[in-house]
């Protein structure tokens, strides 16, 4: 069974119009995008290589690994271009007026 907690990112303020924002919040390391007045939250780390999204290049929805090309789209991970084959985790962006908030699922399993 899964569970869900909040977690408060950054200001909205904090990240460019034409690039990522890097955060670290406990184990997550979070790439942070502001496009057309939407933010979108994926894994900093490229799923391809030891690549920082947050790093990369965007143009409109589509983040360029810095690394060796590999793309993604922000809005929900999917690869756009290798050499990158595994989608990039996204996180659901929850509404806030000023800062930018994610749900994380959480299991509660106590195993
Ligand atoms: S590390 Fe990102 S494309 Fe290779």
């Amino acid at each position: 069974m899964t569970d869900s907690v909040i977690m408060n990112l950054c200001k909205k303020s904090d990240v460019p119009k034409d690039g990522g924002f890097k955060v670290e919040k406990g184990e997550f390391s979070l790439a942070v995008f502001q496009v057309n007045g939407e933010f979108f939250v994926l894994d900093d780390l490229c799923t391809h290589g030891p690549g920082s999204l947050s790093q990369g290049y965007l143009d409109e929805y589509i983040i360029e690994c810095d690394f060796h090309a590999g793309c993604f789209d922000v809005r929900n991970g999917e690869v756009t271009a290798p050499p990158c084959m595994v989608p990039a985790r996204t996180f659901k962006v929850v509404f806030d007026p000023e800062d930018v908030v994610i749900k994380v699922p959480q299991s509660s399993s106590t195993e």
